[in-house]
């Protein structure tokens, strides 16, 4: 088995300040690397800033800021926020840097040298308004007229321009043959699927270059055009580690690391990290990373945080009032990982509460302190077995056996990305020695000089268990491990404790450090006041425009342009807006991008309406939701199917991500909008 680990995280667009989102990926991948390291594995960790590309060069524009002013602003913002949390990254990549651009530009070169990369004409339907290309399938073609923007509804103008492709329909059967002989290149499972079945449905070449973009890396020997920014961006993970440069030990070093062992990703970016970048790896000749597992999302009042929606976990807020160990365990603790969860400030406080103050936090002071007081602050050897009663003796042996046990599925659990499972291994362990105690009741046997070896076994059994659990938990709780640690009279990193070395009897005869209470109570009412006085109340969805998003463009889609243009009230009218409610959803066979729903509009019959949103949501999860329809669409055919209205939704950054709009509070079916 190698002794290398190599972990990653996306990199993070520089156009927003950084949420719980990114700062969710980034605790996992810390986590995993601490955890390695403990093990006593070499391991790499990356994270780092996604810095190219015609939306970051239009916020800056926005905002009146230089490019690269505005860039090292929010890569500033990005450090500040995760400082607090110690992470452990090696190494902090910025796709602006020299060395990354040059050895971008290796890769590219591979690929061309290999015959996957040529020059063509891209063609297709542009907006001059929206500045981008609209694939056929995301715009209404009706026959004998040029199709019509889905954004400005003016028609759109045949265009093209000469791009740089990528030959993606050469690796289908690569692909596919690689998820077959690999199940765990795409985790969870549920997600492999996903992938599986839209590489089965055929894969198109990719437009790769574009001549209106400037902040990006020049495609190598033709400057006048500038690398998509996802060839840019996946190529970090292999570029910061010393592929194509000589920074960071160079060749030697990315041979010694790659290929990744785990990538991390959010679900919302899995394509581009199990089909483009195993494409663009396979036709450079480059090894592929062995898994890359996709997380889900953090939702805030049912919805995925996004700064648009306005619903984001404010990183100041989350600071101010919890520990960043509490954060953490939260982050691993409560999400099953790989499906999404919702974030409230209440569920933190409870299980900060719960399972740190009452678990493991009181267990840890109230025998410290016990120890304090009866043994003056030295840690009892164990008694022998004839020196107790054998009810005690057995329990005692129950509790080690029980402890002892944790450790392996621990491990086991936490090799598997299974965290909750691998923490609630302790949680359970530490339930069993609090019973332990409460039964034995050591404050009684510590008043009768006779029961001396009682109470020495008690106590002693709990603390060799304390000492294990602040070992296990050391990649998750760093802090709070260390200074437990230290309490049990230990110097020295637990960090570099590794749990094969854990034996029963290494906490004997100790002489404990100062004690302290870690993990102390949060008083519930008192902090979620605060936290209402402070938070921005969560905004409804901003006004966007409409869409029925099929496919996200190869190109990356550029916000639309800024200038209005208006209409009069009478226009407006004249769509007829109503409340429906989703009565069934169902895929669309061999279109994997649409839902087929039927709506009740509070009609005598519900209508049947496709939307192009199926990437975006889990279909049985939509069941029973309220919508906006427009509901004097003219019906149209899409894939065999009648459209009866479409349903609103916001676009959403860069791939326009469809979020459906919708209403917090109850409204009957049918109700018309104006
Ligand atoms: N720059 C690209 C990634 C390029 S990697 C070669 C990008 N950046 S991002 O800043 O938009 O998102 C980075 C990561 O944050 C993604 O994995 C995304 O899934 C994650 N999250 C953003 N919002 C999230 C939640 N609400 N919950 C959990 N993770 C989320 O995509």
């Amino acid at each position: 088995m190698s002794n290398t680990f190599y972990v990653t995280t996306p990199i993070y667009y520089v156009n927003s300040n950084p949420h719980l989102g990114h700062l969710y990926t980034t605790i996992i991948a810390d986590s995993v690397a601490r955890f390695h390291r403990q093990r006593g594995k070499e391991v790499f960790f990356l994270t780092g800033t996604d810095e190219h590309g015609q939306n970051i060069e239009r916020a800056a524009a926005e905002r009146g800021l230089p490019v690269e002013e505005h860039v090292n602003r929010y890569v500033e913002a990005f450090q500040q926020a995760f400082a607090p949390y110690g992470f452990t990254n090696n190494h902090w990549v910025r796709t602006t840097h020299d060395y990354h651009k040059q050895a971008a530009q290796e890769l590219w070169r591979r690929a061309v040298a290999n015959g996957f990369i040529y020059k063509d004409k891209y063609e297709g339907w542009y907006c001059a308004n929206c500045n981008q290309f609209y694939l056929e399938s995301e715009v209404v073609i009706e026959a004998g007229k040029p199709p019509v923007c889905p954004t400005h509804d003016r028609p759109l103008d045949k265009l093209a321009e000469e791009s740089y492709f990528f030959k993606l329909s050469a690796f289908q059967d690569k692909l596919l043959k690689l998820y077959e002989d690999n199940p765990n290149f795409i985790r969870p499972e549920a997600r492999r699927n996903e992938v599986l079945s839209f590489v089965n449905g055929g894969l198109n070449d990719l437009s790769v270059s574009r001549t209106s973009v400037k902040w990006g890396i020049p495609v190598p020997d033709d400057p006048a055009h500038t690398m998509y920014v996802w060839f840019d961006a996946l190529s970090n993970y292999i570029t910061a580690i010393g592929f194509g440069n000589e920074q960071y030990g160079g060749e030697p070093h990315y041979q010694k690391f790659w290929p990744a062992n785990l990538q991390l990703v959010g679900k919302d970016i899995l394509r581009f990290h199990t089909v483009y970048w195993p494409a663009f790896l396979l036709a450079a000749g480059e090894p592929l990373p062995q898994t890359v597992f996709a997380h889900g999302m953090w939702l805030s009042g049912g919805r995925k945080m996004s700064k648009t929606l306005g619903n984001v976990i404010d990183l100041a807020v989350l600071r101010k009032h919890f520990t960043t160990d509490a954060v953490r365990y939260f982050c691993l603790r409560e999400m099953s990982f790989g499906q999404d969860g919702d974030f409230t400030y209440e569920a933190l406080v409870d299980r900060t509460n719960a399972e740190l103050a009452k678990g493991l936090g009181n267990q840890c002071n109230r025998t410290l302190v016990m120890l304090q007081n009866y043994f003056g602050g030295q840690v009892p050897a164990a008694p022998l077995e004839a020196d107790v009663e054998e009810e005690l003796w057995i329990r005692a042996q129950a509790v080690r056996a029980i402890v002892t046990h944790a450790v392996g599925e621990f491990d086991l659990n936490f090799n598997s990305y299974y965290f909750s499972d691998a923490i609630e291994e302790v949680v359970n362990a530490v339930r069993t020695v609090d019973k332990f105690i409460s039964d034995k009741e050591p404050w009684k046997l510590a008043k009768n000089p006779e029961q001396r070896n009682a109470l020495a076994l008690v106590l002693n059994t709990a603390i060799e268990a304390v000492r294990h659990f602040a070992v296990l938990l050391a990649p998750v709780l760093p802090n709070s491990s260390q200074a437990m640690w230290q309490q049990l009279g230990e110097t020295g990193e637990v960090a570099a404790v590794n749990p094969a070395t854990l034996a029963w009897g290494q906490a004997a005869n100790k002489t404990l450090g100062e004690i302290a209470p870690i993990f102390p109570t949060l008083d519930k009412g008192k902090v979620m006041e605060e936290i209402k006085q402070e938070e921005a109340p969560i905004q409804p969805a901003a006004a966007a425009p409409a869409v029925v998003a099929e496919a996200a463009p190869a190109v990356e889609a550029p916000a639309p342009v800024a200038e209005p243009t208006y209409i009069g009230i009478d226009d407006f009218t004249k769509v007829e807006l109503r409340v429906g409610q989703i009565l069934t959803a169902d895929p669309v066979p061999k279109a994997d991008k649409l839902l087929r729903f039927t709506i009740d509009l509070g009609e005598a019959e519900p209508r049947q309406i496709l939307a192009g949103i199926a990437q975006y949501y889990e279909y049985e999860k939509l069941i029973g939701r309220k919508v906006i329809v427009v509901a004097n669409l003219a019906p149209r055919k899409l894939r065999g199917f009648e459209s009866q209205g479409m349903i609103l939704a916001a676009s959403v950054g860069d791939e326009g991500k469809p979020v459906l709009a919708g209403f917090l509070e109850e409204v009957p079916n049918g109700a018309k909008l104006r």
